[in-house]
């Protein structure tokens, strides 16, 4: 009987690791080479870290003083992982935070700047010792470029103006003058600044056509003085868009952005989508959970691509030459708090769910990146759907982390259309596509296809044609792992990593068998 049954268990384990069964045929992918589209921006790959929780201090900052090796405070480890990903912007410092921010709090001797509370999340005393160089300094050492959100709520256009002021001045202006006395005589640029967040609501609840004016005045008095970014490289302007899909408050932005004059202007909208499928206060669980919450978390996150529909068509209206982006800069899964941890800090764990996430988000964002040109995923460090987790000394990078650093390649790539039968993976009543997939030719002029296998108990072999693409070498990389609901722990931090995976070309056609649950990325050198 304990040999009948060892034999079983020998042919379960052995059938887990064949990758796909046989009798199936594969999902033929057509991607066409000849209809190439919009760049997919690599400001669609941007991150956000507010002043929440853990995500600034102990995630980033841990004082110059500290055991954790760092440089001038900002842990190593951490930078060392985020270059890896080539961050291409940072939104900080909020978030709801943002509009309770005064920047001048967190400037000058760390040692006389004053202790406030940080009443947006959790009041908790902030030593304001990670304030606007500290910021700079982290951006300069991933390599990223920083995205500003202005205080709307509760500051001034006066206080916004001397702040950029004191960021970008070339001019020898007295807040110039401080900013080298506090150790940075180059200005800084800042790529990107928002205007106020979240309006609406806890940037200062406020009706659309009163967040227009005060846009309007902010957009006008807050300027960039960096020479460098005068003629090119300007700063562009993102102001606050909607947090739901309805189209009162982009239209009213818009409808004021096509009456603009010389005096004011603005590049972007903002959209904040969260997935949280059992709707507020979130009740999914980060860990431990089963075949139910993974398909309706994931059916969830597939709502962004109407949301994007319905904020697109009403910023066609009035802007169909597409010249204002439309800048998710929330998005990602906001699931319930893990047991033990304060509420208020949104710590969560993060899975292959959460991954397959993500890869199904940045497709979307592939598919509109001719109006979609910039996102923020919340959050990076320790809040939300983290890159990084941090327990002190100790570091782990997620699922999450894996598919951005996956998507690198796609960063500025040109998005090639590519059709397939999706097929439908169904648990319980909620159906999902089985299959989703994007395809792009990178900057270095190689062909991407990128597949995420949403079935979380069968491989799919998938097929694609590639004639006309002579490959030189083509590879594919795989994140999978045991379960959905598996995660990268401190002790065990390589259980959902990307790994190498089987693909052929032959005669001009491309296969693989793509894992249960999993995100792939083929990549062809032509
Ligand atoms: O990311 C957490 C919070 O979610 C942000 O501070 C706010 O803008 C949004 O409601």
């Amino acid at each position: 009987m304990a040999r009948r049954l060892l034999a079983v268990l020998g042919l379960l384990a052995l059938s887990s690791v064949v990758p796909f069964s046989a009798a199936e045929s594969p999902v033929h992918l057509s991607v066409d080479t000849t209809k190439p589209g919009a760049k997919i921006d690599r400001n669609l790959f941007g991150q956000f870290a507010e002043n929440l929780g853990h995500g600034l201090y102990e995630g980033i900052w841990v004082g110059p003083d500290s055991s954790i090796p760092n440089t001038r405070g900002i842990r190593n480890d951490v930078v060392a992982a985020l270059k890896e990903l080539k961050v291409p912007n940072v939104r900080w410092p909020g978030g709801c935070f943002a509009d309770q921010y005064h920047w001048r709090k967190g400037i000058g001797p760390r040692d006389k700047r004053p202790a406030t509370v940080n009443s947006a999340w959790g009041d908790v005393i902030d030593t304001n010792a990670f304030g606007t160089d500290e910021f700079m300094d982290f951006i300069q050492q991933i390599g990223s470029t920083p995205y500003v959100s202005l205080n709307v709520g509760s500051g001034t256009p006066q206080e916004a103006a001397e702040w950029v002021e004191y960021m970008t001045a070339g001019a020898p202006t007295a807040l110039a003058k401080e900013r080298a006395a506090n150790g940075h005589p180059e200005p800084y640029k800042v790529g990107f600044l928002g205007i106020g967040n979240e309006s609406w609501d806890c940037g200062g609840a406020m009706s659309s056509d009163y967040y227009v004016s005060l846009m309007k005045v902010y957009s006008r008095f807050v300027v960039n003085m960096n020479p460098a970014q005068r003629a090119k490289d300007q700063m562009l302007k993102i102001a606050v868009g909607p947090g739901t899909p309805d189209a009162e408050w982009t239209d009213a932005v818009m409808k004021a952005w096509k009456k603009h004059t010389w005096a004011w202007d603005i590049n972007g909208v903002s959209l904040h989508w969260y997935t949280v499928p059992n709707g507020w206060p979130p009740s999914t669980s980060s860990e431990n959970f089963g075949l139910d919450e993974y398909v309706k978390t994931l059916k969830s996150a597939l709502f962004m691509d109407e949301f994007l529909r319905k904020q697109e068509a009403v910023m066609d209206k009035y802007d169909p030459e597409r010249k204002v982006t439309l800048t998710v800069d929330e998005w990602g899964a906001w699931h319930a708090p893990l047991s033990g941890s304060n509420p208020a800090f949104l710590v969560q764990q993060n899975s292959t769910r959460d991954a397959i996430l993500a890869s199904l988000t940045l497709n979307i964002f592939a598919r509109h990146s001719n109006r979609v040109r910039m996102a923020n995923i919340a959050q990076m460090i320790n809040v939300l759907q983290a890159m990084i987790l941090t327990d002190k000394e100790k570091m782990v990078l997620t699922p999450t982390y894996y598919v951005f650093k996956m998507y690198v390649p796609f960063q500025d790539a040109t998005f090639l259309p590519v059709s397939f039968d999706a097929g439908t993976y169904s648990h319980g009543a909620t159906p999902l596509p089985r299959l989703d997939a994007i395809a792009a030719k990178a900057a270095d002029g190689k062909l991407l296809i990128e597949i995420t296998n949403l079935d979380a108990d069968s491989s799919v072999a998938v097929d694609a044609d590639v004639h006309g693409v002579v490959a030189k070498s083509v590879k594919a990389e795989t994140l999978s792992s045991a379960a959905v609901d598996s995660i990268n722990t401190f002790d065990s931090p390589n259980a959902v990593t990307p790994k190498p995976t089987a693909v052929k070309i032959e005669n001009g056609k491309l296969s693989l068998n793509v894992g249960p649950h999993s995100v792939t990325v083929v990549s062809i050198e032509p």
